[in-house]
């Protein structure tokens, strides 16, 4: 087994962050019949291996990311889970200029906006709770989620950035998205580092996100037909992900999902913080 055991499940990142503390910047751990060599000084690595240029070329490594496809149907590599090739070349030629610094200037006031909504929200909860605390004889205090709030602006956000979309998270209307969506990202977390994950169907929690995955999985596909025939403003992801060619080929409808998943996921996952 070798170091299998250190590398699974959720603290195995952290683990192997450990080892780098302790080892340096160079080990080599063994995983059954493999060895893994494990390099994390960024400045070492740019010496020993590059993407381009002359000296020996590192692949795009895509085994980590690789189960996060069994999320939708049909399975497909996205940017995050294909390896180096034409695919994922075009798709990220055609997302790279949304991240341009005046792109994300365009959006700087909508998080602001966004981030003002909530603060209101959480001044407006502070005094509800100090008026209950002088009307009652036991001090209450009142409780606001922080974790659930800044999940709600990300979600936003991400929902205008990417499909034009508002999804009225911070407006704490229902909504069924984003329902989905929370049990939906922890199922992706959880294929990362188990990758069986999804059998394990004696679980509530996993038969709740195997549910929530295929409504997600629908969902997606209803979003997907209207920003066919109805393409958001310019500005999102969608619209570039729409200008996409492979081959001088657009990106068909189960291909756009897959993207639009994947950055929503990658998106959200960087940004906030999901229970
Ligand atoms: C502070 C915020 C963020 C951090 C620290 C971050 C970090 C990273 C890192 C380290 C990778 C490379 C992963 C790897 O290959 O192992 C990556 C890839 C990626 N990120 Fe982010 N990210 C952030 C925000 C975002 C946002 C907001 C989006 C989408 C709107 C996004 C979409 C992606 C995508 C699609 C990839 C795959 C790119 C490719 O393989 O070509 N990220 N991110």
């Amino acid at each position: 087994m070798g170091h299998v055991t250190d590398m699974a499940g959720a603290r195995g990142v952290w683990n192997v962050a450990a080892m780098a503390e302790k080892y340096g910047p160079l080990f080599k751990l063994q995983l059954m019949g493999s060895v893994l060599v494990v390099l994390s000084d960024p400045q070492t690595i740019s010496r020993v291996a590059r993407k381009t240029g002359p000296g020996p070329y590192m692949s795009k490594p895509n085994e980590v990311y690789k189960p996060l496809e069994k999320a939708l149907t049909p399975s497909l590599p996205s940017i995050l889970t294909a390896a180096d090739g034409p695919y994922w070349k075009a798709v990220r030629q055609a997302a790279a200029p949304c991240f341009s610094i005046s792109n994300l200037k365009n959006v700087m006031p909508l998080v602001l906006q966004l981030t003002k909504r909530v603060a209101d929200r959480m001044q407006a909860a502070a005094a509800a709770a100090a008026t209950d605390a002088n009307n009652s004889s036991s001090a209450v205090g009142g409780l606001f989620d922080v974790s659930d709030a800044a999940k709600r602006i990300t979600s936003d956000v991400m929902g205008h950035m990417l499909l034009g979309e508002d999804l009225q998270g911070t407006l704490w209307r229902p909504s069924e998205y984003l329902d989905l969506f929370y049990p939906v990202l922890r199922a992706q977390g959880e294929l990362i580092n188990n990758p069986l994950h999804l059998w394990q169907v004696w679980r509530p929690d996993v038969r709740l996100q195997k549910r929530c995955l295929a409504k997600h999985n629908a969902i997606m596909d209803g979003k997907m037909d209207r920003l066919m025939a109805h393409p958001p403003p310019d500005y999102t992801i969608a619209a570039h992900l729409l200008q996409a060619r492979v081959n001088g080929q657009p990106l068909n409808c189960n291909q756009l999902k897959t993207e639009v998943a994947a950055f929503m996921a990658a998106g959200f996952e960087t940004t906030s913080r999901y229970p």
